[in-house]
């Protein structure tokens, strides 16, 4: 029996990969850098609503990444494959046939009780165009040169080996593919109001001693452009969407707001400093 990729490497790949009774493969045993965060997203995890798309939009815009998801599926070669690297609920992929029903997913996450929900969310896709792998980020297992696409939102800011995580994208990567990954921005005008309320606002470090974040860094895409030899294409998207403000009216879906903020994201460098994600796409 094969898994249904065209793609004979991720076929093997898969053949070999043992699957769970819950219809997840893999099994990740341990993270020693990053347990305590794992613990806590699987207590939050246990604690969700049963309206998916509404605690989405508390940390997310549903329309701004929706766009931004089209924007990448309409330029990837057909039966491509993409790794979505901390890819959580799976919520980006929800309308994937209906836009690119060539191409499939692989969706790596290391809170199993997350890939549990993304089942859920996304239904009867699962384990055709969609496959969830309980995985590492910076020890992703998929064979060298192997898929078409790297696809990560908001999940490289939390890992504190970010360059283990961006040799290891680099190293899957074929040649010619895409790189694309969004972090939380670094916007001085919130830190600076974060600074006269008297709260905390981290760019590097743990949130009220939780989660470790690392907001996008000029560091961060220098390494980048090291090992993928290539020249990084940032973008500032998420500009009127402001979670930390309790603006989230851009989130949700269907919104003239969220429609109007995804038209908003670019490549230029306007309203970088109020932009709430900072986003690096690089060709390996
Ligand atoms: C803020 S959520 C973002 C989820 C999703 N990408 C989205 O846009 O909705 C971060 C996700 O990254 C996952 N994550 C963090 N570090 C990871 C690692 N080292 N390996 C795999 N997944 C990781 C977390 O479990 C969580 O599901």
């Amino acid at each position: 029996m094969t898994s249904g990729f065209e793609n004979k490497m991720i076929d093997d790949f898969f053949q070999k990969l043992h699957m769970g009774a819950d219809g997840i493969y893999g099994s990740l045993n341990l993270n020693e850098e990053q347990s305590e965060e794992i613990a806590l997203r699987e207590k939050v995890a246990d604690e969700v609503s049963d309206d998916f798309m509404r605690d989405i939009s508390n940390s997310h815009s549903i329309p701004v990444m929706d766009y931004e998801v089209c924007r990448i599926l309409n330029n990837l070669p057909r039966n491509a494959v993409i790794v979505d690297v901390g890819g959580c609920w799976g919520w980006h992929w929800r309308k994937l046939n209906l836009i690119r029903s060539d191409v499939k997913v692989i969706i790596v996450d290391f809170v199993r009780a997350n890939l549990l929900h993304a089942k859920t969310l996304l239904g009867n896709v699962i384990n055709e165009s969609v496959f969830l792998v309980h995985g590492d980020a910076t020890k992703l297992e998929l064979p060298d040169e192997s898929v078409d696409c790297y696809w990560s939102v908001q999940a490289l800011q939390h890992v504190p080996n970010y360059n283990k995580a961006i040799d290891e994208a680099c190293r899957v990567l074929k040649h010619g593919a895409m790189f694309h990954n969004y972090s939380l921005n670094n916007q001085w005008p919130i830190r600076k109001l974060y600074d006269l309320l008297g709260k905390s606002y981290v760019v590097k470090g743990h949130v009220n001693g939780s989660f470790f974040v690392d907001r996008a860094s000029d560091e961060q895409k220098k390494y980048v452009e090291k090992v993928f030899e290539n020249k990084v294409i940032e973008r500032w998207s998420e500009i009127l969407y402001k979670p930390e403000l309790h603006i989230i009216f851009a989130g949700k879906e269907g919104t003239f707001s969220g429609f109007i903020d995804s038209k908003l994201s670019n490549c230029l460098g306007l309203f970088k400093f109020i932009a709430r994600q900072r986003s690096f796409h690089c060709v390996k």
